[in-house]
């Protein structure tokens, strides 16, 4: 049970030795990156690779622990007991059938092996990861409702991916396996564009691969374009049937290039880019 990267996915040498090693030590595979680096997509990748099922727990900023564990509707069984019919009055006495199953207990509880996914974990607040450790560490925790424990029946393969918005503590990455995608060089860049588009010309790429490095390396800029966002501009390149011309400029210095709001999302950035490129043009 080796992940190799698949067809869709292009993994690293490290991300897969470090993909190895969580599964090994059953600890969390925490993996960091800038946003649009695959984090998401390795947990599916890996799943799908392992023929596992995902249980995908996305974090927002409102998102509590315990959320993941369960809750109890009590809404639900005060509506429940405002009916006058025997059933639901039967209902309403057994306070189990008010307890909402959340992801963790999905997982701990499934039949086979799953793959979690504890999705951008850095979003919550910063109690959320400590409330987690004793639940990810011992993979039980109890219900004190109906005074049950829930155990896992099968340790699941746990990713935790986090943007970097926030330190995560100490005694939580601890307990967990890290690994840092680091943004692509050239040639993994390369071997992403072919998985996800096969045909492109050799020469068409190299060029956008030239604009989009220089654009990344652009000193000062507030968001730098990820994976994601060349993919979206190349397939506005080939959608719009863009020549490679208007990619090259001739002298090697910078040019804006066509539609770069695939890969600058904000004003200052566009203006910085512009700004580079017109200093270049008058220095020539
Ligand atoms: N290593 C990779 N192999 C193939 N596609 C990738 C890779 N990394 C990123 N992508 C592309 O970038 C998109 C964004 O990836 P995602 O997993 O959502 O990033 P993150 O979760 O790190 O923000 C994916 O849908 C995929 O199309
Ligand atoms: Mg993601």
């Amino acid at each position: 049970m080796k992940f190799q990267g698949s067809k869709q996915y292009v993994a690293t040498q490290d991300l897969m030795l470090a993909v190895n090693a969580a599964v090994t030590l059953q600890r969390p595979l925490l993996v960091k990156g800038e946003p649009g680096t695959g984090k998401t997509m390795l947990a599916e990748e890996v799943a799908a690779a392992l023929k596992m099922p995902l249980l995908q727990w996305h974090i927002k900023s409102t998102t509590k622990a315990q959320q993941g564990l369960y809750e109890y509707d009590a809404v639900s069984r005060l509506r429940d007991s405002q009916l006058s019919d025997a059933e639901s009055a039967a209902k309403v006495r057994d306070i189990r059938n008010y307890i909402v199953k959340g992801v963790l207990w999905q997982a701990f509880t499934a039949e086979q092996p799953v793959a979690l996914l504890i999705d951008e974990i850095d979003k919550a607040d910063i109690e959320f990861p400590n409330d987690l450790l004793r639940e990810i560490d011992r993979m039980e925790f109890y219900v004190y409702e109906t005074r049950e424990l829930v155990q896992a029946k099968h340790r699941p393969i746990v990713f935790i991916t986090s943007n970097n918005e926030k330190e995560l503590p100490d005694a939580f990455l601890r307990r967990c396996f890290f690994h840092y995608i680091r943004f692509p060089d050239a040639d993994t860049m390369r071997a992403i564009v072919d998985v996800h588009f096969p045909g492109l010309k050799k020469a068409l790429l190299g060029a956008a691969l030239k604009t989009f490095y220089d654009v990344r390396n652009l000193p000062g800029l507030k968001k730098k374009p990820s994976t994601s966002e060349l993919l979206d501009w190349l397939k506005l390149l080939v959608a719009e049937d863009i020549p490679l011309e208007a990619l090259q400029s001739q002298d090697e210095k910078v040019a804006v290039p066509p539609l770069v709001g695939a890969l600058l999302k904000n004003e200052q950035d566009v203006t910085l880019f512009e700004k580079l490129v017109f200093m270049q043009r008058n220095n020539r």
